[in-house]
């Protein structure tokens, strides 16, 4: 089995090369030019260059793959034609080079819960609800998916829409752990908030499932470890108990994050260096309530999450320790 990964350096890329090389998988890793790459994975995997912008570096790609696990994209930026370029225009150039390359392919698509938007208090996100994001992120990742679907019938497909991910080598939820060092624990507005997240090691086996099984070209698929989701206030207190620290709420009124995040916003044009600290992720953490349910994935693919939010916690926070990212 020979495959390719796109979004190879990034932090699930990662998870899923060494896991795929633990199983003795054949990876071609399609990388930038100037993209970091790991020093374990070396000599291990073949890189081809190339950019999701360059057809022509797909077109090479694609030939020759039976799964191409399509991870690459843009998790921030300073606004909507930066996320469609990547996201929405990067997966209609992947699209292409298979239709003119390898048909006979199977591509998993690592979409966003972003995608589908948040939930409300009575009604756990299902596949089957209707899209609406509210962010330009969430929107690019939906245009990227609508494309993919108008294909069902050229080339086989399938959605992973992942939850919140955490675990090792991650950067944007280092941030919670980071919050909680501080003692910090922000509520935004009063309302309790509900979030899905999942852990890295999880959203692996979820991926590999849906390579493995037999399912019709086109299903979607939620990814979290619960289907209640978890409020703030618990994920913040298990982050503190796995760095063995205590922390205090902390109420912060939504306007003053408006204008933190607004000006945030301005300084990453100007510095060009994207952060989370961004409009458009304002526009997703207003809504208190972002709760999927990965049912469908357990039905059909026999998902089945290994780690509670304290597991994957406590292993995710002995990383960030290890390595010095969190003291
Ligand atoms: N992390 C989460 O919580 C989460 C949740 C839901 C969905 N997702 C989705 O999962 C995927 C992976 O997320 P992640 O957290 O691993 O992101 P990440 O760490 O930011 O990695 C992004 C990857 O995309 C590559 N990339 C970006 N632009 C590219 C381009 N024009 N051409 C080729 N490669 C390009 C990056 O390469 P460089 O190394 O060159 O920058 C990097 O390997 C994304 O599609 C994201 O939307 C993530």
């Amino acid at each position: 089995m020979r495959v390719l990964i796109t979004g190879a350096t990034g932090f699930i890329g990662y998870h899923l090369v060494k896991h795929l090389l633990s199983l003795g998988w054949e990876i071609n890793c399609f990388v930038r030019k100037n993209s970091y790459r790991e020093p374990e994975f070396i000599k291990r995997v073949s890189w081809i260059v190339g950019d999701l912008n360059n057809i022509n570096s797909l077109k090479q790609a694609c030939s020759q793959v039976d799964i191409i696990f399509h991870l690459a994209g843009k998790i921030k930026a300073s606004n909507l034609e930066e996320f469609i370029k990547t996201n929405t225009k990067g997966t209609e150039n992947l699209i292409q080079a298979i239709l003119q390359t390898n048909r006979n392919v199977h591509l998993i698509y690592i979409s966003s819960l972003a995608a589908s938007g948040p939930s409300d208090k009575f009604h756990i996100k299902k596949e089957s609800d209707n899209a609406d994001p509210v962010s330009s992120y969430g929107k690019s990742k939906l245009l990227a998916e609508e494309a993919i679907l108008k294909h069902k019938n050229d080339f086989r497909c399938t959605i992973i829409r992942p939850s919140i991910v955490y675990g090792s080598k991650d950067k944007e939820t280092l941030q919670f752990f980071k919050l909680a060092r501080f003692h910090l624990n922000p509520h935004l507005g009063v309302t309790k908030r509900h979030l899905s997240m999942i852990y890295v090691n999880d959203l692996i086996q979820l991926i590999l499932k849906a390579a493995s099984t037999k399912t019709r070209s086109g299903e979607i698929f939620f990814a979290t470890d619960n289907d209640n989701g978890h409020t703030w206030n618990n994920i913040m207190k298990t982050a503190a108990k796995s760095l063995n620290t205590h922390i205090f709420p902390v109420f912060v009124p939504k306007f003053l994050i408006k204008i933190v995040f607004y000006f945030s916003n301005i300084k990453t044009k100007f510095s060009k260096k994207s952060t989370m600290l961004n409009i458009d992720k304002y526009n997703e953490i207003k809504y208190p309530y972002w709760v999927c349910s990965s049912d469908k994935a357990k039905r059909i693919l026999n998902f089945r999450p290994k780690y509670s939010l304290e597991e994957g916690f406590i292993k995710t926070a002995k990383w960030y320790k290890k390595m010095g990212w969190i003291k």
